[in-house]
Order: structure tokens, then sequence, then C-alpha cells
């Protein structure tokens, strides 16, 4: 048995998998294919570890933020909300399902770079906990909103440290020439204070900042805590105020492929308190409540992702394409970012054990119209055959969320495991879902009831059981 990640076990000689003890074929028959299955149990262990790691730490203080935008379903808020994490939101679609989920709003934070007036308003009646500023346009933008209201609105400013984390530049955000929050180095930080500052109805409470994502070397993130130190002494000598929070972002990385090696929660837990404890010091500060904002490293390796093998093209001496059920339209990572990715394969009902094949080196890929629709170019996989199952690993974060309908696929199913019991908490989409809110340029009637086969077509389509 070969232990990956994420509770997922390898059978080589069965090439059976299993996922948290449950056998990944029972999952793909169940639900169908592709599927993401989250393991429950191990986001749970990840939320807990950060908050302990706090603890530990001795910043009792300190809250974990959920950042929503690795996987926002109604579930995943609620489960949130049970571990006692806040969440970040980036848009009035995560609002509204942190909302339905019932989230309590003043756990909630609001992010963007263009938060609309219309998300500004509905953010300020739920009444959530901190909106953090981008820019200048969203400052005057809130200023107007929150004159008409009772209760100061809490804010956070989005500073920018001018710190080169190493990841993908996609991913990267902490870096002077960004499109987000205020910049240190040229004084727009100074200056978005000190209107904040001026503005009664907002109540400054601190500073947000955010380097990247998929991050493995810690040293940006101490980096980036000197640097903010430094700049709110640099506050406080200019205006007199000191900041009560400090929000430093997330982007810790997970394990994709077997050579990753991330930090683990608690050494990066450790280093922003002991970091943030010696600046404060350094620079005689109060010491701000610390908040961070993980995502992936949350939920990421708690997800797979199973798929069917279809057909298998063999170029002799060039390559083998296997082409799965899905692809770029549920994980466009490996399109959008060369995202590396685990690949296991399980044999399909009936055929011979993985463990009698020969290896074979292939690449996995999707069945978008797209010679770039590639989700693992290079992978040992025992021959597969039509029918196997392929799992691909660390697909809990940014995949679902990051689905689109190109070529008109439908979203796959989304399932949770809480121990051997599996819950849908997405349902797969139906065609009928992909033409929702659509308009036809002619009365579907006119087509749809004829007497013709377009017409026996046309009404097949209609929403009904037969539209599975
Ligand atoms: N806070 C802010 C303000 C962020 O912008 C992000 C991620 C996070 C927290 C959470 O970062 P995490 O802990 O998940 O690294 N789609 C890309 C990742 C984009 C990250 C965007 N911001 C990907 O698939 O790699």
């Amino acid at each position: 048995m070969q232990r990956y990640w994420g509770a997922v076990e390898y059978d080589p000689a069965a090439g059976s998998i299993r996922l948290g003890g449950v056998d990944a074929a029972v999952l793909a028959r169940s639900y169908g294919t592709p599927l993401v299955v989250l393991n429950e149990a191990e986001i749970r262990d990840r939320c807990r570890r950060y908050r302990q790691a706090f603890a530990a730490a001795g910043a009792h203080d300190a809250r974990v933020i959920y950042a929503g935008k690795a996987l926002c379903t109604v579930a995943v808020c609620q489960l949130m909300a049970e571990e006692g994490l806040g969440l970040d939101v980036v848009s009035g679609g995560e609002l509204y399902t942190a909302l339905a989920a019932g989230f309590p709003p003043e756990r909630i934070v609001f992010h963007g770079n263009n938060k609309t007036e219309d998300e500004l308003r509905r953010a300020l009646e739920a009444g959530v906990g901190r909106i953090v500023v981008d820019n200048f346009n969203e400052l005057d933008r809130l200023s107007r909103l929150a004159a008409g209201r009772g209760e100061p609105v809490p804010v956070l400013l989005r500073v920018v440290p001018g710190v080169e984390a190493h990841t993908h530049h996609y991913i990267q955000t902490g870096k002077q020439d960004t499109k987000f929050g205020f910049d240190i180095a040229g004084g727009q930080a100074l200056a978005a204070v000190e209107r904040v500052l001026a503005r009664p109805r907002l109540n400054l409470m601190g500073l947000h900042c955010h380097i990247g994502s998929q991050i493995f070397d810690l040293e940006p993130y101490r980096l980036t805590v000197q640097r903010v130190f430094a700049f709110l002494a640099e506050v406080r000598e200019r205006t007199g105020w000191t900041a009560e929070e400090l929000d430093l972002g997330g982007g810790l990385g997970v394990r994709y492929v077997p050579e990753d090696r991330p930090p683990d929660i608690e050494t990066l837990v450790q280093v922003l308190v002991d970091e943030a404890r010696a600046a404060a010091a350094r620079h005689g500060l109060p010491q701000p409540r610390l908040m961070v904002e993980p995502g992936r490293s949350i939920v990421g390796e708690a997800g797979v992702t199973l798929y069917t093998v279809g057909s298998i093209k063999r170029l002799e001496g060039v390559r083998t394409y296997v082409a799965v059920d899905g692809g770029m339209m549920e994980n466009p990572r490996p399109a959008l970012y060369g995202a590396r990715y685990t690949a296991l394969l399980a044999a399909g009902p009936g055929s011979v054990p993985a463990g009698q094949r020969r290896p074979e080196t292939v690449a996995v890929v999707g069945r978008a119209c797209e010679s770039g629709d590639v989700l693992v170019p290079e992978t040992v996989l025992p021959e597969p055959a039509e029918g196997d199952l392929i799992a691909l690993l660390t697909t809990g974060a940014y995949t679902y969320s990051m689905a689109s309908h190109y070529n008109k696929f439908p979203r796959p199913a989304v399932v949770m495991l809480d121990g051997s019991r599996a819950r849908v908490i997405v349902e797969r989409e139906r065609y009928h879902d992909l033409i929702r809110g659509e308009r036809p340029l002619r009365p579907r009637a006119r087509v749809a009831d004829r007497p013709t086969r377009a017409g026996r077509l046309a009404r097949r389509f209609e929403p009904g059981p037969q539209d599975a």
C-alpha cells in the first residue's frame, strides 16, 4: 500500500485507490465521473492545526480566515463556521453563498480590487466584519455608502509590501507592480491611511497584505512582516494611529507532486508570530491581533478528482494520449499555470489488475476541443485501458471554484466524505442547467411543438426526468 497526502492510499498490485478509506471505484460508480471528492476530516484537521498553531505560539487572539476563493460552496462555508474560522469573500456571489450557508456575517472579510457599489451596499447591510479597502476609488465609494449608516464601518487597508514571493507570476501579488492594494514604497499607502483617518464613518482597524499563493519559501513572509511594521512605525509618527489588526493573507503551498515539500502550517504560523513580535518590539509598537487567510492549504490536499478513461491514442515512439471525461473545464490550472498534478490509476471493472500491466509513459488529457487541454503532460501509469479510473490528487483548491462551462460541459458533482459516508454537496449539473437563463431567438415552442424529428429532439431537452 502506498500512502499519499490527503488520506489517499494506493494499492499498486490491485490498482485500487482508497480515499479516506473508501474505495474510489465505489464512489465513481455511485456518483459518476468526473467527480470531486473532498475529505471532511482532512479539511477540519487543517482548520484546527491553524488555530492550534496560533494558540501554541501564544497568539490566542489570532484569527484564521478561510479564503473562500479556493472553494466556496454552502457546505464548505458551514464547515468553516463550525470550525470557528472567518471567511474571506471576494464577490457578491461568494458573499451570497456565505450568507445562504448561515455564515456569521461578523466573521466575514470582504476583499476585491473593484467591489461594486451594489456589492458594498449588500456587504454593509449584511453586517460583514471587515471590508478590506483596496484603492482610492473604493475608499470614496465606501465612504459615500457609510455616510448614511449608524455605526462606523470597520475597514482594513490592503497595502503592498513590495516583496517578491517565489511562485508563478500570475499568482504573485506582493510586488510593487500589481493591480491590488496601496503601494507602500511609492507613498500611496500612507496617503490612504491619512484619507481613511479623515473619514469618521470609516473605522480603520488595521492593515492587510497578501504576497502570493503556493509559496514554499517563508523568507518573503518575514520580509513582509518587517516591511509592514516599518510602515506602521512611519504611520504612527505621521498620524499617531496604530493598528489593532494585521492580516497577513494566505499563500502557504501544498503538495501537488511527491517532490513538493511545502513548510507545514505550524512552521508558517510560528514564523509569522515570532517575526511580528520581534518587529513590534523593535519599533515599540503595540502587538496587533494577527489574522491569516489560508485557502489552498486548507482544502487543496483534501480534494481528489476522479475521472474515467475513455479514448486512448497511442503514437508509437511519440506519445500516448489518455483522454479522461473531464479536463480544463473543471481544472484549468495546468493550462493556465502549467500546474503539475499526481495521477493514480485504478483498473476498471473486469479488466486486467494494474499490478499485471506494464508501466507506460502517458499524457493524461481532457476532452475540451483544445490541444492545450492536458491535465498531466507526462506520467507513468500501469498501461491504461478504457474504463479505468484516474484519480488526480490535490484538487480541492482552485479547481471546482475555477471551473467553466467551456464547450458546454456540465460541471461535476462534489461529494464530501465523512468517514465512510459520502454526501453530495454540489449536484452534478444537467444539460438543462447549461441553458438556464438563455433566451431563444424564436420561441422554442415553434420547434418543439412540431410533430417532426427536430420537434421530438427539442422536447427531449425540456427540463424533466429525461434530462439526466
Ligand atoms: N487572501 C487573499 C487576499 C488572496 O488574494 C488569496 C488568494 C488568499 C488569501 C488565499 O491564498 P491561498 O492560501 O489559497 O494561497 N487560482 C490560483 C490561485 C489564486 C490565488 C488568489 N488569491 C491557483 O490556482 O493557483
